[in-house]
């Protein structure tokens, strides 16, 4: 192994940090442009020694490793991450691949809360036409920079990204989709310090909470609100947290939605429920 990365490494686990040696190599590659396999034998100069320490020391103080080196992986494709944005979730591709393996070709679809952009890309490069909003002026800056760096895929696909910023579908009015998708802020204001650090203390709270003491507000808000964007037959598709499957399939039977369907992520959690509306 790379001695820097050794030494950096046990700093790391000493502080309880996982993954202490990948995550040294991770920030030692990034730091010096190269892939972490080619970093056998590397030495430093001082002047990358004290870059290094320096990505380190942020890790210590515990700043995702994510928002260290910029970027994350979504269903393949290379995002640019900032603390404006939530760093993408692997149990957010559940939710779409499902809208994705449901959905004809060339749909029109919304992706409310979009962030980083990782929902709206993702269904822009399979060729889907998206519609994405966020409250987050900074949020909406790292998500057209991605549409940017992911253009070429996008338009080889017949996609689009439209990107407007506003409060939940209000953007949207007078447009109609087969789907609406939604990553929302799902965790109760009461409840943010039992988070771990990483999360609570620096990925946006305006990702994060409600804002109100109920962790379903948004779900109810977008029962109410995003249906009536819906095509018949057309679906509303959302993260959950773990453990609100069942109360949120309920709201949406009482918003009128039918066949709800709960997918587990890859830990096996039911983290996504996508529901229909009706067909006349
Ligand atoms: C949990 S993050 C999801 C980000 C991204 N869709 C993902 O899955 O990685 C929720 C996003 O919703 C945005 N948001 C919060 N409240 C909002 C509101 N009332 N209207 C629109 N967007 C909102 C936040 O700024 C944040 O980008």
């Amino acid at each position: 192994m790379n001695e820097a990365v050794r030494t950096a490494a046990l700093r790391l686990a000493a502080a309880q940090i996982e993954n202490a040696e990948r995550e040294a190599a991770w920030m030692l590659a990034a730091l010096l442009g190269v892939r972490r396999g080619d970093l056998m034998g590397r030495r430093l100069n001082l002047s990358e020694q004290a870059a290094f320490d320096a990505l380190i020391e942020r890790r210590l103080r515990r700043e995702p490793l994510q928002y260290i080196i910029g970027t994350e992986e979504f269903l393949g494709l290379d995002l640019e991450v900032t603390p404006a944005v939530l760093i993408p979730r692997p149990e957010t591709e559940v939710l779409v691949k499902q809208a994705d393996f449901r959905l004809r070709r060339r749909s029109d679809v919304a992706d409310i809360g979009t962030g980083s952009g990782a929902i709206a890309i993702a269904l822009a490069v399979r060729g889907h036409r998206v519609w994405a909003t966020d409250l987050s002026a900074d949020a909406l800056a790292v998500a057209e920079r991605n549409v940017r760096k992911h253009r070429a895929a996008i338009d080889a696909a017949g996609g689009a990204v439209h990107l407007r910023q506003g409060d939940l579908v209000e953007p949207l009015r007078g447009l109609a989709f087969d789907a609406v998708l939604s990553n929302p802020p799902y965790v109760a204001d009461r409840e943010l310090r039992a988070l771990q650090p990483e999360v609570r203390d620096w990925e946006p709270r305006m990702a994060l909470v409600t804002g109100t003491d109920d962790p379903l507000h948004y779900y109810r808000r977008m029962a109410a609100e995003a249906t009536p964007l819906i095509r018949p037959g057309g679906i509303l598709g959302v993260e959950v947290g773990a453990g609100q499957a069942e109360a949120v399939e309920e709201l949406f039977v009482q918003a009128g939605l039918t066949r709800v369907s709960r997918h587990r992520d890859h830990q096996g959690y039911e983290r996504t429920l996508v529901a229909e509306t009706a067909t006349s």
